[in-house]
């Protein structure tokens, strides 16, 4: 399933619309005593105001609930194409401290400089990784999750025509992961 605007850029939105709010808000209190006009203008931003509020909450509550599409079954199976050697991992380990430590940490553990302003926050990759088949990662890190800030590594950057990261380079990233998880990566 797509849908037209990321959650982020949801979020965004509800974000400025309240700041808006707000700030007519304290505006027409100021005008308060005026009585009449400003007054109904007052009660009218306030429920506007009121309504972004609860409508924000079960944003919150709702979008990290989200669950991940299924992979597809042939996506899932897919063999890692690249030697498992540690010429592999250190090319993973170059391409993933370039491209997905500023949100998924240096080590994987979700604690990324960026990290802090997403929701959902990226989850702990030591402990996600064996969670999950090498050909599901590979898909996430090709396709993006959506509903989340996680991009499609393999789609077409306009600039320059070519995917962000070549499947070689996603299946290296994978090797790394792995090896990051299994304590075997330094
Ligand atoms: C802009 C921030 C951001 C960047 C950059 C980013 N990710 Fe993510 N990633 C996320 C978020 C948010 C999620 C969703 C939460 C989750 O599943 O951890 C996610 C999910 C994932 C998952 C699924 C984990 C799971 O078990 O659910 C993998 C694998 C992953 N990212 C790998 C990468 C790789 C590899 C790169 C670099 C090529 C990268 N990410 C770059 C934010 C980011």
């Amino acid at each position: 399933m797509t849908f037209p605007i990321s959650r982020q850029g949801l979020e965004q939105i509800a974000i400025a619309l309240a700041v808006g709010a707000a700030v007519f808000g304290l505006f027409a209190l100021v005008r308060w005593r005026r009585g009449g006009e400003w007054q109904r203008f007052a009660q009218s931003t306030g429920f506007l105001g009121a309504l972004i509020v609860v409508s924000l909450g079960i944003a919150y509550t709702i979008a990290p609930n989200i669950p991940t599409p299924p992979v597809p079954l042939t996506a899932r199976f897919a063999q890692n194409p690249t030697p498992d050697n540690p010429a592999t991992v250190a090319a993973g380990r170059a391409l993933y401290q370039a491209n997905c430590a500023v949100c998924h940490g240096p080590k994987g553990l979700g604690d990324g400089p960026a990290a802090l302003t997403l929701n959902p926050r990226p989850f702990n990759l030591q402990v996600h990784v064996p969670q999950h088949a090498p050909g599901e990662l590979e898909y996430w890190i090709d396709n993006g999750i959506p509903f989340t800030a996680m991009p499609a590594w393999g789609a077409v950057d306009p600039d320059t025509g070519k995917p962000k990261l070549t499947e070689t380079e996603r299946w290296e990233i994978v090797r790394y992961l792995q090896a990051l998880a299994a304590g075997t990566a330094s």
